[in-house]
């Protein structure tokens, strides 16, 4: 028990509308909020605010001007930069006035596909100066991915940088960011070109706009306030289709729930330095590189780096220790790949953890070895919590901040305040205390959560649909007799590779459209580091050649189309799936086979040869 926490929990449920109208006091308001949830607006309707003063001026206005705002780590470029809140505050401004001059205003959407600079950070703050909604595209994504975005969110202009840098390879952006515009039927009038040393590219004339030339002359931009419920930005992400879902997040819940989450989960004062090791491109780097720290008036670390191999598996403890980090939040499968290369914790025992207090994990099931180890050698508390891109914040966690440091290994906490969390079969009755139930949380959703999808309004209601009342996360999980929460994985077709997540059924979809493949099945197969990576079945069409070669052109299609964060590797070419007699794959059994498991012969089988012949494949693989 945890008297501080049970009774702020209790707080939040008994009254929503008065415990964050209570929380939105962290935030300065243009109209201060005089409602809470208000239905069909969401959070503060009524109320207006800018996040971009909220992360950035109001710290520079408060005398803090000085006082460090973001960390630039790059070991992969040897930069290390400290940019304080005025000079963050003047090149957000600038680069606000930027889109300004090219015709960005309140409403209108910006691509951004950018790795992680500080020009990234600068350009989402800037369309939050400005009202206008930022989209954010994970680099690791291919053309037809971003192109997808582009129709679907169909900005006024496309911010982008010449290359990224991933450990030691340089991925040239601009040949990726031209096939998608091509791919794409949204036109873009304009792309704004960030020349990297690294590897600088050519412009295209009349479309391509140099950045630090724009830059050179714009005028700084004021912070626009817009409508608590405006949205602040778009996030895409995947659902059980190939069509990405834009997670849509607006300005006032958001401001109100991250400040507060920073106070009271993380635990976290102005002043100190926060790290999530993550990528501006998913929801940690949104909630928890950009605008959480800032708004809580930390200083936030970006890193531009990989855990291991930039330069060495020492690389976050030292970093955590020359920047004086105190919280860190990183993902489980990062925590495996330093400890596969560093066993016996030889660089923690050498560097240290300076000041740190605490180590978050999140965005995949943490396997307790994984925290054990990470405790026995760090010699701070690791905690596990869960969330999703749709909801914004962790909606499950040990909140540090209140003093609680209660953890098991293999769950991901209690519910944070504003979460209300019920279990139900598959039936959709609640479920009892025994085994897993899907999980669900009560509507309306606490303030950050996602407010629609973008132009899915239908989408974003059938998530409500399945346990009325409820939102349905697509987990499934249990409470134990304490009350901690365990999530255990999807009920759906999404797995999570490295803490990236992705859809089965849209890879599915991708081998399909191979005109030699007849159909395919793709499970998520267990993996030591990466904690799932995506295994594929294919047959091959009658009379189409079923040669050595139409395994690495899958793996090359899924890369090309889906991006190499798809991480698809293994490809076996078999003579039929496993399927019920209605004709349904029997994926669930596939998975157990690659997973080692004994898939039994289910009782709706059609074909038992065609899941033996699976199992002969695999055992003669391996
Ligand atoms: N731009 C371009 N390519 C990218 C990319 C980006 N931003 N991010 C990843 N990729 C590429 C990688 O270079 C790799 O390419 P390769 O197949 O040519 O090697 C591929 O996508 C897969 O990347 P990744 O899954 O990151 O694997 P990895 O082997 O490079 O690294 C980990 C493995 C575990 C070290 C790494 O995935 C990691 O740090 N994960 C943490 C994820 C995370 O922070 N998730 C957010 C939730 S907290
Ligand atoms: P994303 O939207 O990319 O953040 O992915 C969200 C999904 O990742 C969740 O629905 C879970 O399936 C998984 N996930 C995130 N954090 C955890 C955690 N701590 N434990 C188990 N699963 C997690």
């Amino acid at each position: 028990m945890n008297a501080t926490y049970d009774e702020i929990y209790a707080a939040s449920l008994a009254d929503p509308d008065a415990f964050w109208l209570g929380a939105a006091a962290a935030i300065d308001w243009d109209t201060p909020p005089e409602r809470g949830w208000v239905e069909g607006q969401g959070w503060f309707a009524g109320a207006r605010l800018n996040t971009c003063h909220n992360a950035v001026d109001r710290d520079v206005e408060a005398g803090r001007g000085k006082d460090t705002a973001v960390i630039y780590e790059s070991p992969v470029t040897g930069t290390r930069r400290r940019i304080a809140f005025t000079e963050l505050r003047d090149s957000v401004a600038r680069t606000a006035g930027m889109l300004a001059r090219l015709g960005v205003g309140h409403g209108d959407r910006v691509v951004i596909y950018m790795p992680m600079i500080p020009e990234t950070l600068f350009a989402m703050l800037a369309c939050a100066r400005l009202g206008a909604v930022h989209s954010v595209v994970f680099g690791g994504f291919a053309p037809p991915e971003l192109a997808k975005r582009i129709d679907d969110a169909t900005p006024k202009l496309l911010l982008t940088a010449s290359c990224g840098i991933e450990g030691s390879r340089i991925v040239a952006y601009k040949p990726l960011v031209d096939e998608a515009l091509e791919l794409a039927r949204h036109r873009i009038d304009h792309v704004v070109l960030l020349q990297r040393e690294a590897s600088p590219a050519p412009m295209t004339a009349d479309r391509d706009i140099d950045w630090t030339e724009a830059l050179a002359d714009a005028a700084p931009a004021r912070c626009v306030p817009v409508a608590a419920t405006d949205p602040l930005y778009i996030l895409y992400t995947s659902g059980t289709t190939g069509t990405p879902k834009g997670v849509v997040r607006q300005n006032g819940g958001h401001a109100v729930a991250l400040a507060w989450s920073m106070t009271n989960i993380y635990g976290v004062r102005p002043g100190d330095s926060f790290w999530a090791a993550s990528d501006v491109g998913w929801v940690v780097g949104h909630s928890y590189i950009v605008y959480g720290p800032l708004l809580a008036g930390c200083t936030t670390l970006l890193f531009e780096g990989k855990p291991v191999g930039t330069p060495d598996a020492g690389t976050f403890w030292r970093t955590i220790v020359d920047h004086d980090v105190d919280v860190f939040f990183t993902a489980p499968t990062a925590i495996r790949a330093v400890r596969k290369e560093d066993p016996d914790g030889r660089f923690i025992g050498a560097i240290g953890a300076g000041r740190l207090k605490a180590m978050f994990l999140a965005g995949e099931r943490a396997d307790p070895s994984t925290i054990e180890w990470a405790e026995q050698h760090l010699q701070r508390p690791v905690i596990d919590h869960w969330w999703q891109t749709e909801l914004g914040w962790p909606a499950i966690a040990t909140c540090f901040g209140l003093g609680d440091t209660r953890r098991r290994a293999g769950s991901a906490g209690f519910p944070a305040p504003g979460f209300h969390f019920a279990l139900f079969d598959d039936e959709g009755r609640k479920a009892g205390s025994a085994g897993d139930g899907h999980l669900a949380i009560a509507a309306p959703l606490p303030p950050g959560c996602f407010s629609t999808l973008w132009n899915n309004q239908a989408g974003f209601a059938r998530s409500f649909e399945s346990f009325p009342g409820f939102y349905e996360t697509g987990d499934a999980g249990h409470v134990d007799a304490d009350g901690f929460l365990h999530i255990m994985g999807r009920t759906d077709d999404i797995i999570n590779v490295a803490g990236h997540r992705l859809s089965t059924g849209q890879i599915e979809q991708i081998i399909a459209g191979h005109p030699a493949v007849a159909e395919c099945a793709v499970v998520g197969a267990d993996d030591p580091i990466k904690g799932m990576v995506p295994c594929a079945f294919a047959v091959v069409k009658a009379g189409a050649p079923q040669n050595d070669r139409l395994a690495s052109e899958i793996v090359a299609r899924v890369r090309g189309e889906l991006g190499p964060v798809a991480a698809l590797k293994r490809v076996c070419i078999v003579d039929a799936l496993p399927k019920t007699r209605s004709g349904k794959i029997l994926r669930a059994a596939i998975r157990r086979l690659v997973n080692g498991e004994e898939a039994g012969t289910p009782p709706t089988i059609e074909n038992p040869d065609a899941l033996i012949a699976i199992r002969a494949h695999l055992s003669d693989a391996s």
